[in-house]
């Protein structure tokens, strides 16, 4: 047994194991920064029934952070952003969108820009050479009047481009791209898969890949950022909205043990009345033997994923990166790490050194954790 796990161990060491080799991601030493900012907080009151499924009593509504990702490719001193939050103006999104915030629908938690936290933070705007946007909604694309016209943008061959006033639904307005260069990513000339997902080598050097995760809107896209030679951090978009929509898996069971007092917590945070184990007893749910994740993407008829299939297949295979423990999986409204997740001006390149993935990633099934949305709860509320 010693002997047989000494050999597993230097297999391990010498890297032949690597599980993202298998997922076809290639070896570089070509690594980027990656630092976080949370934008906004938002509350789409009555709302949750549109990401996740089930919804439990008490937790309609749906609350979130929105990440806003700095990507920095020290070797050519280019900077990208990799999404923006929502601008701080809602009223001045196109009037099909700001409709949605005149009926009072959200409550947001925001006093800037991600452009002032950017300034605020030394970091300047002219040095901002690209943005990518992971899809066109709101909350996602920022104020990009803001960014000097030296500031690109990449998005998704497949997006949905009409701007207002020409197209008067359009979600996008003339000033979303007054100025800037557009670069469309056109994953069907990609030339790599990683578990399923097509790939575009940004840089060509294997620091950053787009990576095709197409669902939650035509174009939506993902990236992969090689933060060590070895370790990887996946932005993950919309992909998914709630952990508890990847986790867990078998696999994930297997790579990360739920610690054994959030087995414990588990047993009276989850109610047995909506969510199945194999072994629950009593009414006590057993995460151990739960094989499934935990929610559902919603296909409600007014899900925010424009295609529930597709964008379930997406999170299918980013939710492979999810098991992995050499890929740190960031969605851009990830509650469960609302708290927990170094901000702006930490790095978070050494996330696997300071073991964040082990300590973070079942905080989701504790109570006092935002996420925890798995028992019905009292609510004065009427729904409607
Ligand atoms: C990365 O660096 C190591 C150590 O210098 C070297 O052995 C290896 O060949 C390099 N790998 C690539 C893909 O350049
Ligand atoms: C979001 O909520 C967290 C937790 O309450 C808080 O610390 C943070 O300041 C809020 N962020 C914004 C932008 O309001
Ligand atoms: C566009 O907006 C008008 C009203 O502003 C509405 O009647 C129409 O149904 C909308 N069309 C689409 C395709 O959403
Ligand atoms: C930026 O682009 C806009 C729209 O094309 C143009 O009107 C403006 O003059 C440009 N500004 C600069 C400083 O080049
Ligand atoms: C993959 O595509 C890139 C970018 O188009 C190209 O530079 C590279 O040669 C291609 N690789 C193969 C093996 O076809
Ligand atoms: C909800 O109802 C209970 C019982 O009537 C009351 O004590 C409590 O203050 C209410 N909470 C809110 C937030 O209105």
């Amino acid at each position: 047994m010693r002997r047989t796990s000494g050999l597993f161990i230097g297999f391990l060491v010498g890297g032949a194991c690597a599980s993202w080799l298998d997922f076809g991601i290639p070896h570089s030493n070509a690594t980027v920064d990656v630092r976080v900012f949370n934008v906004a907080n938002a509350t789409l009151l009555n709302d949750a029934h549109t990401f996740i499924l089930p919804v439990l009593p008490g937790h309609e509504d749906a609350i979130f952070p929105m990440f806003a990702f700095l990507v920095e490719h020290k070797k050519s001193q280019k900077r990208l952003m990799f999404d923006l939050g929502i601008r701080k103006d809602p009223l001045n999104l196109a009037p099909s969108v700001a409709s949605f915030f005149t009926s009072g629908g959200v409550l947001l938690e925001q006093s800037k820009d991600i452009t002032e936290l950017l300034q605020d933070g030394g970091i300047s705007l002219a040095s901002i050479d690209e943005v990518i946007w992971s899809h066109v909604h709101f909350d996602h694309i920022g104020d990009m009047s803001k960014f000097p016209n030296s500031t690109g943008l990449v998005i998704g061959s497949e997006t949905d481009t009409t701007t207002y006033p020409e197209f008067p639904n359009a979600t996008l307005q003339t000033s979303d791209f007054a100025g800037h260069k557009v670069t469309k990513i056109d994953f069907a000339a990609a030339n790599l898969t990683f578990s399923g997902m097509k790939a575009v080598d940004y840089f060509g050097d294997g620091s950053l890949y787009l990576l095709n995760t197409p669902g939650h809107l035509p174009g939506h896209l993902s990236a992969l950022a090689r933060v060590t030679p070895t370790s990887f951090i996946a932005l993950g978009g919309d992909t998914f909205h709630h952990v508890g929509e990847a986790r867990p898996r078998p696999q994930f069971q297997k790579n990360f043990p739920c610690p054994a007092h959030l087995l414990e917590e588990a047993k009276t945070s989850i109610s047995t009345d909506y969510f199945w184990s194999p072994r629950s007893r009593d009414g006590a749910f057993d995460m151990l033997s739960r094989s499934q994740q935990l929610f559902a993407v919603s296909d409600l008829p007014d899900s925010f994923y424009a295609n529930p299939v597709t964008s379930q297949v997406s999170l299918e295979k980013l939710a492979t990166f999810d098991a992995d423990p050499d890929i740190l999986v960031l969605i851009a409204h990830d509650i469960s790490l609302r708290s927990s997740i170094p901000y702006y001006p930490a790095y978070l390149n050494d996330w696997k050194a300071s073991n964040f993935k082990e300590r973070t990633v079942w905080s989701f099934v504790e109570k006092t954790n935002p996420a925890s949305v798995f028992t019905p709860i009292s609510s004065n509320r009427t729904a409607n």
